[in-house]
């Protein structure tokens, strides 16, 4: 199916279901906003922007200050700002896969957006960066479980936008090799951003999240930002580098190491590719991501038991006893779309219901079983952390950690290997391998 059909077959599934929640709450119709973009502190710079993600949801049209009207039984009204504007480029609108799904007015000045439309007649919720003014307008702006419910849409994905996950995924993919060879040919972390930039063809700012780009220890920094560029021939990289397509993000890592890495840190790299790739295959529709973060816990128990980096315990203690989560301290996964941590991980119901925090993981961003059509990251990692591992050297189960070996282990970092699942009838499809 061609990208037009896919979208118009997403877009009538999308507004379809919106009909009903606005039944449902009573509501005329539904405005969301695109946005607008910000300066930096008494600056007269822009905060790069980007838009609303409940707007890109419905219409995949880039800029700032349009707005999206959705009432029932009607197409959809795209206010359209296309201000006249010597300093920017302002591209005209023109015949694309969308347009025909939408009645389009443009508009030159930002006021006309907003101006004769119906909004004071009826009842209209809007939702979207720009509250003030929609009240001001006459819309609702704190309608009940309106959000989770809108939210809940977005944790199926629909045909459309799994192909603009594949696209995504296919880009970002491109970047990892490049980034990979720049890395094996000695090059810094600035050298293999910028490798990874030219093979992805884009902008930073329009990757879905800053790369993180760490040779050698800096691994064990989770979201190190630093693009070094006088370090060089790098023993490890690790990268988590994303990128867009028509707004849906991928959100990739892999870690290498090179001949010249110590050994066991290469054989425990292995064993991880292995470890995430068992997890990958243990994933049936309707597993809860909390018992797979469970089971992560689980087998990094047992990798560092059969390294010798824990010593003195079994699987069960070292899990119990909280000592995997000083090597595995962030969540296994998240939902992945049009936000890199997508909306609704917690949710139980389309009313907002949050899912029965799980005491052994308090924090983790997803809790909810993965239905078929959701689509999720799934990345353990192992690092050699101080912060963390410190406290241990003098607590009371110091024998159970191998100082020596993890002495020797820490200069290399860590490992995160992060690939793109979706959930289908069989159990998987991963995305990610697909290309890399
Ligand atoms: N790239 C951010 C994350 O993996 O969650
Ligand atoms: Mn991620
Ligand atoms: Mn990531």
């Amino acid at each position: 199916m061609g990208l037009k059909s896919l979208f118009q077959e997403h877009l009538q599934s999308v507004l379809s279901q919106i009909e009903l929640i606005l039944q449902e709450l009573k509501l005329d119709g539904l405005v969301i906003g695109a946005g607008q973009p910000r300066l930096f502190f008494e600056d007269d710079q822009e905060i790069p922007y980007r838009s609303n993600h409940h707007f890109r949801y419905l219409c995949p049209l880039e800029g700032a200050s349009h707005l999206l009207i959705v009432r029932p039984g009607q197409k959809p009204l795209l206010r359209v700002f296309q201000p006249e504007d010597f300093w920017h480029e302002v591209k005209p609108l023109e015949a694309d896969f969308w347009t025909d799904s939408f009645v389009i007015e443009t508009c030159a000045q930002e006021d006309q957006v907003w101006a004769d439309l119906f909004l004071t007649k009826g009842r209209y919720a809007y939702h979207g960066p720009d509250g003030e003014r929609a009240e001001r307008e006459g819309c609702l702006t704190q309608v009940e479980s309106l959000l989770p419910r809108l939210n809940w849409l977005r944790l199926k994905k629909t045909p459309y936008e799994q192909q603009c996950l594949i696209e995504a995924t296919r880009r970002a993919a491109q970047g990892h090799k490049a980034a990979e060879r720049c890395f094996r040919q000695g090059g810094s972390e600035l050298a293999i951003h910028f490798a990874y930039l030219q093979a992805v063809r884009c902008r930073e700012q329009d990757l879905p999240y800053e790369n993180i780009v760490c040779l050698n220890e800096k691994s064990a920094i989770l979201h190190y930002s630093a693009k070094r560029d006088d370090i060089h021939n790098g023993r490890v990289l690790l990268i988590d580098a994303g990128a867009q397509v028509r707004g849906y993000a991928a959100d990739i890592t892999r870690t290498y190491a090179t001949d010249e890495a110590a050994e066991e840190f290469r054989a425990i790299l292995a064993d991880m590719e292995t470890l995430q790739q068992a997890i990958c295959a243990s994933i049936r529709p309707g597993i809860r991501m909390n018992d797979l973060h469970f089971q992560a816990h689980e087998r990094i128990a047992q990798l560092l038991i059969d390294h010798r980096i824990l010593l003195n315990c079994d699987v069960e203690k070292a899990v119990n006893l909280g000592l995997t989560a000083a090597f595995f301290p962030h969540g296994l996964g998240h939902m992945l779309g049009l936000l890199v941590h997508d909306v609704a991980g917690k949710q139980v119901d389309a009313i907002g219901t949050l899912g029965e925090i799980d005491p052994r993981f308090p924090r983790l961003r997803t809790h909810r079983p993965l239905d078929v059509g959701t689509y999720v990251t799934i990345e353990p990692g192992l690092y050699f952390i101080r912060m963390l591992l410190d406290p241990h050297r003098k607590g009371e189960h110091s024998a159970c950690f191998n100082w020596g070996l993890i002495e020797r282990l820490a200069p290399c970092g860590g490992i995160r290997i992060e690939d793109n699942i979706l959930i289908n009838e069989d159990g998987i499809q991963n995305l990610t391998r697909l290309h890399l």
